[in-house]
């Protein structure tokens, strides 16, 4: 214990009560100093394509877990501090908001940030970009065509008897009821955890929306202030935009916010064909 801290417990013990909880505080700081590293091995994936000849492998690191916080994200900002400044990732929220730290991780597609390290020490941990898609360097994947898509369902409010010249200045209202029909669908962080988990999307990517856009297009199908609803469907009456799910169902068992995006791609397949919603839940 540094001398500092002998001289506050010194201090504190003559007022009486909280002698006892001061020198817990301070001995189990100790013991944790104290304590055997757990040392856990990370084997990532690393690439980088700029770098002529350069091949993919994988890289092993070990750390203390000890001195890591607990989700695999710490690990890679540790790795990353400390170990080695090269490794590649992106992160922002650390918090499941912003989509952006995705990656597979022992096998499974989520976000770095929400998923617990396996403190098995006797396991490596083993940690590659999202499937499916082109690598920009290391854990970061190539998410141009997966936006592109997005844009391509227009995500955005459209109205048929407003120009420009009146947003902002017309409320849009909306029943509770027709707001819940959003539920499930709204908390997407478009991570596309879901879409390069599906086999249909592994394939044809290119042509197929996959489930995280093909979500996002349904919904503003149901919203009850847009105006296309049946422009939004008739856009994805073809063989392969929608109808390519298969209805296998990775995307929903993927998906780090508990989302059911086979869900919503099933019910947009009955709109089309002319059934009545199921009634499904998206969560
Ligand atoms: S549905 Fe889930 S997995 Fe897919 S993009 Fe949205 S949040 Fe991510
Ligand atoms: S249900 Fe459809 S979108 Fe989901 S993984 Fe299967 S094929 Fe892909
Ligand atoms: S860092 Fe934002 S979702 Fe993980």
């Amino acid at each position: 214990m540094a001398s500092s801290s002998k001289a506050l417990v010194r201090l504190l013990s003559r007022s009486n009560a909280l002698v006892p909880f001061v020198q817990g505080r301070f001995a189990s700081a100790a013991a944790a100093t104290q304590a055997q590293p757990q040392m856990k091995k990370f084997k990532i994936y690393r690439y980088d394509p700029d770098k002529p000849g350069s091949k993919p492998y994988m890289q092993e690191y070990e750390i203390d877990l000890n001195k890591c916080g607990t989700m695999v994200l710490d690990a890679l900002i540790k790795i990353k501090n400390e170990v080695d400044a090269t490794l590649t990732f992106r992160r922002s929220c650390r918090e499941g908001i912003c989509g952006s730290c995705a990656m597979n991780i022992n096998g499974a597609n989520t976000l770095a940030c929400l998923c617990p390290i396996d403190t098995d020490t006797g396991k490596t941990s083993k940690i590659y970009p999202l499937p499916h898609m082109y690598v920009v360097k290391d854990l970061v994947p190539d998410m141009n065509n997966f936006y592109a898509q997005y844009k391509s369902i227009e995500p955005y409010l459209k109205k048929k008897d407003m120009g420009e010249e009146d947003i902002g200045k017309i409320s849009l209202k909306q029943s509770p009821k027709d707001r819940e029909k959003l539920d499930g669908m709204y908390e997407c962080i478009l991570c596309a955890c879901c879409s390069t988990s599906c086999p249909s999307y592994w394939w044809n990517g290119d042509k197929y929306l996959g489930p995280a856009v093909l979500m996002q297009a349904y919904r503003w199908v149901m919203d009850s202030r847009d105006d296309f609803k049946q422009e939004r469907l008739e856009k994805l009456r073809d063989e392969w935009s929608l109808f390519r799910c298969h209805t296998i169902q990775n995307c929903t068992k993927t998906c780090p916010k508990g989302l059911n995006p086979s869900a919503a791609i099933a019910e947009m397949k009955r709109l089309l064909i002319g059934y009545e919603s199921t009634g499904i839940p998206r969560q």
